[in-house]
């Protein structure tokens, strides 16, 4: 019997989350974004997912990873950091490659200044999870993992 092939995610962290950890510790919390993504692969581990963890501050270098997903990643998992709120290529990038995408927040962005409250990313993204700290990118990859057919259990 032929074995299924463990769907493939892409992770991205967008501006200023490689200061994970020292940035804001009151609002984004103490874990590092190297802890952040050795939590996510134990998970993905668990869940039957592959995952490749990227960050960058540059909003070309994002949009560049989102059309390099199209056939080589099966979903996204995606915190814009401050491009949530600016950035219509991140849209668009998303919505051109129309992969399954949640969108991610360690803080609760409604709780916060009024400019924070718009996302253009949420346009395309299937599903958002905020104001849960790092427990948010864990929850999105079991979103991910039901709805790509993941043969572990979720
Ligand atoms: C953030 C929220 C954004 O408003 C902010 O610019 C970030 C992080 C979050 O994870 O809560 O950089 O996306």
């Amino acid at each position: 019997m032929a074995v299924a092939a463990a769907p493939r995610v892409l992770l991205l962290n967008g501006p200023n989350l490689n200061m994970l950890g020292t940035r804001e510790p009151e609002v984004y919390g103490r874990a590092t974004l190297a802890d952040l993504e050795a939590a996510c692969r134990g998970r993905a581990g668990e869940l039957g997912l592959g995952l490749e963890c990227r960050q960058s501050n540059h909003e070309g270098e994002l949009v560049d990873w989102i059309q390099g997903a199209r056939g080589s990643a099966d979903g996204l998992v995606i915190n814009p950091g401050a491009l949530t709120h600016t950035s219509i290529a991140l849209l668009d990038a998303l919505q051109a490659v129309a992969l399954p995408a949640v969108e991610v927040h360690l803080s609760n962005i409604h709780r916060r200044e009024d400019f924070r409250h718009r996302s253009y990313v949420s346009l395309a993204a299937t599903g958002v999870i905020m104001g849960l700290g790092q427990h948010g990118y864990l929850l999105a990859l079991e979103a991910l993992a039901a709805r790509l057919g993941s043969q572990v259990e979720v």
